[in-house]
């Protein structure tokens, strides 16, 4: 397939800019695929009231078709033409839309088994960046969308990530560049009031808490871990995001970290802190195996860039590639949770 690439910048939507998105807008109603900026990370959309454009979605990406999509739509209140809604659902867009969360709620009869995958409920999410939110405008419906990386790779944070993946796959990539928050929206299921976090994100437990004090946090987000931390069972479907070279994460202070690499003999990367780079190098692991998370005490910029680091990786040909077990506090859990992925659960406690 023939894509054509939009190149758009954000912060300036020109009358050029608006007949791209206008022309990406009247594709996607005519069943067509494209890709998008969104403030996490690049969509890969399709319309979401249209059964057979959501199953090219799972044919695009290599997506197993019992994964529900996300819809996405231009302001809260459209959720009530796909789901329906109840007072806390209002709250939390009036404290978090538009942005990065998601609200799983009952689905109506106007969302195709296709987009939830037979549930009986559907994921609903107004993004804030200003480029989804004038192709869903356009594009006059909801807009099924997953992240764009084909299945199993890490979420695309911009343009070139995108193009990489999804080239020659769908209609058309809007390249807007890079993504804020560079982690996937937040998922959170609302049933009578209560709510359950599903997927950690930009918007934080902490955040959600305000709204329900019990906010329950499905197993699956800290990884149900057994005890003592060395699970290594990496069954294919908890791996995602990952990397080429396996990732395994070191539970251990600075000291046991550096004395645990010292004895590697691998080609092996080290994933590190800004404040930790130099002391690396010191201790031999060349400079351009040493990948920048970001400042220890930077969750945002962690979450940011983990994505991109996950891929610049895959032009080493490593052996091995090591990370310090992030923490979970606040940012830190949505961080937290995709790297325990990305490791496929594999944590040696030092
Ligand atoms: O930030 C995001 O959410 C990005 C951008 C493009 O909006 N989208 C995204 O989509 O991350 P995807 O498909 O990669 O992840 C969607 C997640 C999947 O884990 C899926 O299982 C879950 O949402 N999901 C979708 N519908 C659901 C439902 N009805 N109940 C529970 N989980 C659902
Ligand atoms: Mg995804």
């Amino acid at each position: 397939m023939n894509t054509k690439i939009f190149k758009i910048d954000p912060s300036n939507i020109d009358v050029v800019a608006e007949e791209s998105l206008k022309a990406a807008g009247k594709s996607l109603a005519d069943g067509k695929l494209v890709v998008f900026p969104t403030e996490t990370v690049y969509g890969l959309g399709a319309d979401g009231t249209n059964p057979d454009a959501a199953r090219r979605i799972y044919e695009a990406k290599g997506r197993p078709s019992d994964n529900p999509l996300i819809i996405h739509i231009a302001e809260p209140s459209d959720a009530e033409q796909y789901a329906y809604t109840e007072p806390m659902y209002y709250a939390l867009a009036a404290a978090f839309m538009p942005g990065p969360l998601t609200v799983v709620l009952p689905a109506k009869d106007s969302v195709p088994k296709t987009v939830t995958a037979g549930l009986s409920t559907v994921a609903i999410r107004c993004p804030s960046h200003p480029i989804a939110h004038r192709l869903i405008e356009f594009a006059g419906r909801a807009i099924a969308a997953p992240s764009a990386n084909l299945s199993g790779s890490p979420s695309p944070t911009c343009g070139d990530h995108a193009i990489s993946d999804m080239n020659g796959r769908v209609d058309i990539i809007i390249d807007g560049g890079e993504c804020s928050v560079g982690l996937e929206s937040t998922i959170v299921k609302i049933d009578d009031g209560r709510l359950t976090l599903l997927r950690p994100g930009g918007i934080t437990p902490e955040e959600l808490s305000i709204f329900d004090p019990e906010l329950k946090i499905a197993d699956a987000v800290l990884g149900a871990l057994p005890e003592g931390t060395r699970p290594l069972s990496p069954g294919m479907k908890y791996k995602h995001y990952a990397p080429q070279a396996p990732l395994v994460l070191l539970d251990g202070d600075n000291e046991q970290i550096f004395k645990y690499i010292s004895r590697q003999t691998d080609k092996f990367g080290m994933i590190c802190y800004r404040e930790e780079v130099e002391i690396y190098v010191r201790r031999g692991v060349p400079r351009e195996r040493v990948f920048v998370l970001g400042s220890r005490n930077d969750l945002a910029e962690q979450a940011r860039n983990l994505f991109a680091v996950l891929r610049e990786t895959d032009r080493f040909s490593l052996d091995c590639l090591f990370a310090p077990m992030p923490s979970y506090q606040g940012l830190g859990m949505a961080v937290y949770n995709r790297m325990i992925r990305a490791a496929a659960h594999q944590i040696i406690k030092l």
